[in-house]
């Protein structure tokens, strides 16, 4: 029998998901099924529910519902615990296991496919909302130099920090909070942008100086080239978006619900991009 997966979000039609995980599924010749499926608001846990008694396997999980993912589940990987948010759920005998696969998605998009290392370097993230804390302790893990985050909001920063440090899951933990003034005269080999501005075409008040000739500015935004983007750029930067970001966190979530890596990544991501 073909097992079932799906997206749940909302809204969930622009989602690239069902494609990449057939590209995945034919790559491994896994025999799949990948629907995205447009959640209501107050109805997460009950499509949930039906899914499961339904026979899927698994789902991944978008916005708004990544908190309430984390919830539901009865077991909680490690990958899930700083940021209390899921993307991807397994389901199986023992209930319903929470994963975020966000981070490793991330890291493996800069390590692997844009070839740049993290440990050791200076990194600034920007932004500390859903996105940001997502993939915070997998930054933190590789153990860069220097791991500044910084936000409009300070407190938000601040409770990020406190959250980081005290957190068993994150084993090595230090990162700075920081407001876009203190960025004044800093410099880092990679900027991240998991702030939400991109939507909006909105420019963030960051100093040119932050961006090093040749280091690499990474917009976890995808699809269009972003205020941040356009600053990076014409300060000598290398500019990535967040398509890579999204493949990677797919192949990670590929992995946990069929025991099998996707061979080739950058040829779905190639793919994706036309
Ligand atoms: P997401 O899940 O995309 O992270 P979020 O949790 O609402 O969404 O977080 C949005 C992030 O973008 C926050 O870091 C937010 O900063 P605040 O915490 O100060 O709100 C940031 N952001 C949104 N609009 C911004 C703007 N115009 N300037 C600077 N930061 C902005």
């Amino acid at each position: 029998m073909t097992d079932q997966y799906a997206v749940l979000g909302n809204p969930v039609a622009h989602s690239k998901s069902p494609l990449i995980h057939a590209a995945f599924a034919q790559q491994t010749r896994q025999d799949i099924r990948y629907e995205k499926i447009e959640v209501p608001i107050e109805g997460f846990a009950e499509s949930v529910d039906k899914l499961i008694s339904q026979g899927y396997k698994g789902v991944n999980v978008t916005v708004p519902f990544k908190f309430e993912a984390f919830q539901l589940a009865n077991q909680h990987d490690t990958s899930t615990k700083l940021a209390e948010a899921s993307n991807t759920l397994l389901f199986n005998d023992d209930g319903i296991i929470a994963y975020n696969t966000d981070g490793v998605g991330l890291v493996t998009d800069i390590e692997i496919n844009l070839k740049k290392t993290i440990h050791n370097r200076r990194v600034l993230m920007l932004g500390a909302g859903g996105a940001a804390q997502g993939v915070a302790a997998s930054i933190a893990e590789k153990q860069p130099a220097l791991f500044v985050v910084a936000n409009r909001t300070l407190d938000k920063v601040l409770a990020l920090q406190e959250k980081m440090h005290a957190s068993e899951a994150v084993s090595l933990s230090s990162m700075t909070a920081a407001s876009f003034n203190d960025l004044e005269n800093q410099v880092f080999d990679i900027v991240i942008n998991a702030t939400s501005t991109g939507l909006n075409n909105v420019a963030l008040p960051i100093p040119n100086s932050v961006f090093e000739e040749g280091g690499l500015a990474y917009d976890m935004m995808y699809g269009v080239e972003t205020p941040f983007m356009a600053q990076a750029k014409m300060n000598g930067a290398i500019v990535a978006d967040g398509l890579g970001m999204l493949v990677e966190q797919a192949a990670a979530a590929f992995h946990l619900w069929r025991g099998i890596k996707p061979s080739d990544t950058q040829a779905v991501i190639k793919q994706m991009r036309v």
